[in-house]
């Protein structure tokens, strides 16, 4: 398969110089999974003879690609339809669009939502937008929310933003089914890219630039292209071998598919960055029961002691839901006292959320108050702070690589970079460029980031 790297982007640039194209602006909510898929729709529609705007200010077409992850992210997208009618009073013609998980989700309901929805497009059918786009344009509305089993988008190259790092998309959807959790509905089940299209992709990727790539699923460990006989370890390993100048690095891995051979490709490749993600969500196994999510508190720790002994210096991080169905003071205590075992680098903390349709919904009650929630949820977020803090002084003296990303965004006359170990590194900028791999030694630190100096 030939991929060309290229052609979206030479593509879009000669439509953003049409005055004729009509400009679509995409704006993009939720997890790194949908941030790529925004890339592929881009692509998509460049193909086709759209310009990509970076404003919603004159566009003619807006879309949104929305989450349902928690209600709060929905109720983000319905707050953002009601700031958006003053573009439709300004411009009669206005095509906005509903794209991601929320359409998935919701379906013809959102339809003239706001007064404004005219299109909504669910993960798999962003092949359609061109023509839902021009039908629309023509005042007809269409939703298209078909799950594919196999829509991978592989043969696709996205139109992706300049940058030193770059997101992959290798698997899609998801076959777990945990108990609180809204995926399975809204991205449907599990399939994975064909091993060649990803190596191909991140060739192309590395050869134009790229120093660090991201490969993404929702359950990117358990990747397997079963016609190649490659699963995820062996996909790392093709690639940490092809390209042993790339950093590698992906997201998310649940606790089931983390498996000796996964650690294994990490200690043998210095370029498979030492860094993993992997949600606990509780640290009580009755809970961990009732989430479906296969393993006890006992299990998850026995994988983080096989990755602590064989990856030295790894750093760790989770995801915790607090304030689940049924969940006790006991039950939060564990939570708490698993994370102070881990001592995670880095955590996403939220407040559970019931979600329509999924097992949590009919089968328990939410039954712990609000109140209660968010005492736990602080508590938590607290102690995490505390220890992410700990960990982080202690780097003080050591020395790392880091990969330049550019301008601080928070400090001026700063620059960041992050570490193999994907700590934040802020510096003072002094001629360094984007993509420059440089060792630093770390000065001084809190719990989000490291202040470091450049060594020479
Ligand atoms: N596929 C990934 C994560 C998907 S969503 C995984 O399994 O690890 C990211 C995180 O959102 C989850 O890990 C979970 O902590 C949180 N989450 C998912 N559904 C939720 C809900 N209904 N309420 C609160 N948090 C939720
Ligand atoms: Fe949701 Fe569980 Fe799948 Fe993650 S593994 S996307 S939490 S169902
Ligand atoms: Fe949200 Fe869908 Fe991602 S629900 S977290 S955008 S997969």
């Amino acid at each position: 398969m030939y991929i060309d790297l290229m052609s979206p982007k030479k593509q879009a640039e000669t439509n953003n110089k049409n005055p004729k194209a009509k400009k679509v602006y995409i704006e993009t909510y939720g997890c790194q999974m949908n941030q790529a898929d925004s890339e592929v729709v881009a692509s998509i529609l460049a193909n086709d003879g759209f310009a990509i705007t970076d404003t919603a200010d004159n566009a003619d077409v807006i879309l949104l690609n929305t989450c349902s992850i928690r209600d709060n992210a929905e109720q983000k997208i319905f707050h953002r339809l009601s700031h958006l009618r003053q573009y439709k009073k300004k411009k009669f013609k206005l095509v906005v669009g509903i794209l991601g998980c929320m359409a998935e989700r919701l379906k013809t309901k959102l339809i003239g939502e706001r007064d404004l929805v005219s299109i909504v497009v669910g993960p798999d059918e962003y092949r359609s937008l061109p023509s839902l786009i021009n039908q629309a344009i023509k005042g007809e509305q269409g939703v298209a929310v078909e799950l594919s089993k196999v829509e991978t988008y592989e043969d696709i190259t996205p139109l992706r933003t300049e940058g030193v790092s770059a997101w992959l998309s290798i698997m899609r959807g998801c076959n777990n089914f945990c108990a609180f959790c809204v995926v399975p509905y809204t991205r449907g089940r599990e399939r994975s890219s064909s091993y060649d299209s990803i190596l191909q992709q991140t060739i192309g990727l590395y050869e134009s630039g790229v120093k660090e790539v991201t490969l993404l699923g929702q359950n990117v460990n358990s990747y397997n292209d079963l016609n190649a006989k490659k699963d995820f370890p062996k996909l790392l390993e093709g690639i940490a071998q092809a390209l042993p100048y790339l950093r590698i690095r992906y997201s998310t891995s649940h606790p089931h598919d983390m498996s000796d051979e996964l650690i294994y490709a990490h200690e043998k490749y210095d370029n498979i960055c030492n860094f993993i993600h992997l949600p606990v969500q509780s640290g009580s196994s009755k809970i961990l029961k009732k989430m479906r999510r296969d393993y006890t508190a006992e299990e998850y720790m026995e994988r983080i002691a096989m990755i602590r002994k064989n990856i030295p210096g790894v750093s760790l991080s989770t995801d915790i839901i607090s304030g689940y169905c049924t969940e006790t003071e006991e039950d939060h205590q564990m939570t708490l006292d698993l994370m102070k075992e881990v001592r995670y680098d880095g955590a996403f903390m939220f407040k559970y959320s019931e979600r329509g349709n999924t097992l949590a919904e009919k089968k328990y009650p939410d039954d712990v108050p609000e109140e209660v929630k968010t005492r736990r949820l602080e508590e938590i977020i607290f102690q995490q702070r505390a220890i992410a803090g700990e960990i982080n002084e202690a780097e003080i003296g050591k020395i790392h690589e880091i990969l330049v990303e550019g301008p601080s965004k928070k400090k001026e006359e700063m620059w960041q970079g992050r570490s193999d170990t994907n700590k934040m590194c802020i510096f003072p900028y002094n001629g360094e460029k984007e993509g420059d791999i440089l060792k630093v030694k770390v000065v001084s630190a809190n719990s989000a980031t490291l202040f470091v100096e450049i060594k020479k």
